[in-house]
């Protein structure tokens, strides 16, 4: 039996600081049970936990490292960056050519906004898509998660094309009422949403390979069906690419 004593003597610790002991849900380890591990170093493909005990990282910081632990290219180029300082609060060299490397190899991009978070990727879109059109109301659907934006920590409400309830406290079910969240492959309920709603719906949000519904890519003829609706519609199709982009194929 390996120990994991530091761990829990870290977590106790934690405790005292954060609520839950943790800064974010998904660090908590509720779902799979047990002390959180407290992670002391990565390399390559492992990580060591504080107890020393070497783990294969299945996780990678929840996606973004697709080149693992400590590249030694990555690494040195950080710390390059680094020797001229960190943050400016003003547009920088480097920013318009990590722009230029994504524009010029992706066919569908024109333009991008660097954010800090996914949660402020889907944020922005969705603001962007009611500026654009004039409209409140977002489609979502139920598997595909697109960050803590109060909008869509929601669930279905009691019917196919009902307003959403709010899923935590602290988010006003004024707003949840402004997301309906649909099944996946029910092209009827789309129908009926776009129907019902049909003047209020800026945007539909889905996940093409949804990852918090274990990888699986969404049927293809349903991503079509939604790009078809949506633009007979006037509504704007947002693919919430967070942790699939770049990571299936650059
Ligand atoms: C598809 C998708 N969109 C958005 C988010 C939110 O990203 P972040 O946790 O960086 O705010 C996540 C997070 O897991 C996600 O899986």
């Amino acid at each position: 039996m390996i120990s994991r004593d530091k761990s829990a003597s870290l977590f106790v610790t934690a405790n005292q600081y954060f609520p839950g002991g943790v800064n974010s849900p998904v660090r908590a380890f509720r779902s799979v049970g047990g002390t959180p591990l407290f992670i002391e170093k990565g390399d390559g493909p492992y990580i060591w936990d504080a107890d020393g005990n070497k783990f294969i990282d299945f996780c990678c910081s929840w996606g973004p490292l697709i080149l693992g632990h400590n590249n030694p290219k990555v690494r040195k180029n950080i710390i390059g960056a680094v020797e001229n300082g960190t943050s400016f609060g003003a547009p920088t060299v480097w920013e318009n050519k990590l722009a230029e490397t994504i524009i010029s190899n992706h066919r569908y991009l024109e333009k991008i906004r660097f954010v800090s978070s996914g949660t402020e990727a889907a944020m922005s879109a969705i603001r962007l898509a009611r500026g654009v059109t004039g409209r409140s109301k977002i489609i979502k659907f139920e598997g595909c998660y697109h960050g803590h934006v109060d909008a869509l920590l929601v669930k279905a409400g009691s019917g196919l094309a009902t307003l959403g309830t709010s899923t935590s406290a602290g988010v006003p079910e004024a707003y949840a009422r402004e997301t309906i969240v649909l099944p996946l492959n029910d092209r009827a309920a789309v129908e009926q949403a776009i129907e019902d709603y049909k003047d209020d719906i800026a945007c539909v949000a889905i996940e093409p390979i949804p990852a918090n519904n274990g990888l699986l890519i969404q049927d293809i003829e349903f991503l079509r069906f939604l790009r078809e609706v949506t633009k007979r519609e006037g509504i704007i199709l947002l693919f919430d690419e967070v942790i699939s982009g770049f990571r299936v194929g650059f």
